[in-house]
């Protein structure tokens, strides 16, 4: 059975326990409250999503999620640059998002998208065990091609 396109805040839910352990799951509750923030939007696929929010001049990249299963297949590249498109389609100039600099994938996959470094929260992220980890702070500008695309 193809993977179902999720939309319901409890499927968003569902999905992010699957993709996430650090920062930890967002619960239904979290994404109800965050897709009714002014500026949010959905984009979403058959098993992976990114929520994102344009306010002003400026568009977030909250989270980024794709099942497991269905990794190093685009899915996530496709869904960042859909979200550049909308950021851009609602008048924000630049994107902006935090990773934490352990999660290596998504590093990667922002930078060959084209963020760079623009900052960093010591000791932002703190796991249940281990040492808390740093989150950095990414950006680029929403307008011109991707080299992701
Ligand atoms: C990060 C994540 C969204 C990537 O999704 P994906 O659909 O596998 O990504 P793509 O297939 O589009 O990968 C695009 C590129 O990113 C890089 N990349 C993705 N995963 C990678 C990995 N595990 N290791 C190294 N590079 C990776 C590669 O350059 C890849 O291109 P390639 O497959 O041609 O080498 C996915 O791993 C995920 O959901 N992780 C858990 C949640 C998370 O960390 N979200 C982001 C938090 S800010």
């Amino acid at each position: 059975m193809a993977p179902a396109i999720p939309g319901t805040p409890e499927s968003l839910a569902a999905l992010h326990a699957r993709c996430f352990t650090l920062p930890r799951p967002w619960s239904a509750e979290e994404f109800r409250d965050l897709l009714a923030l002014p500026g949010s939007f959905l984009i979403a696929e058959p098993g992976g999503f990114l929520l994102g929010r344009a306010v002003a001049d400026e568009a977030e990249l909250l989270t980024l999620a794709v099942d497991p299963a269905l990794r190093r297949r685009g899915a996530g590249q496709r869904l960042v640059a859909q979200f550049l498109a909308a950021a851009a389609a609602r008048g924000a100039g630049r994107a902006f998002l935090e990773v934490a600099e352990t999660n290596l994938a998504a590093r990667a996959l922002y930078a060959r998208a084209g963020f760079s470094e623009v900052g960093r929260r010591r000791g932002y992220y703190r796991p249940e065990t281990g040492p808390a980890v740093d989150a950095l702070a990414l950006a680029r500008a929403t307008a011109g091609k991707s080299p992701a695309i």
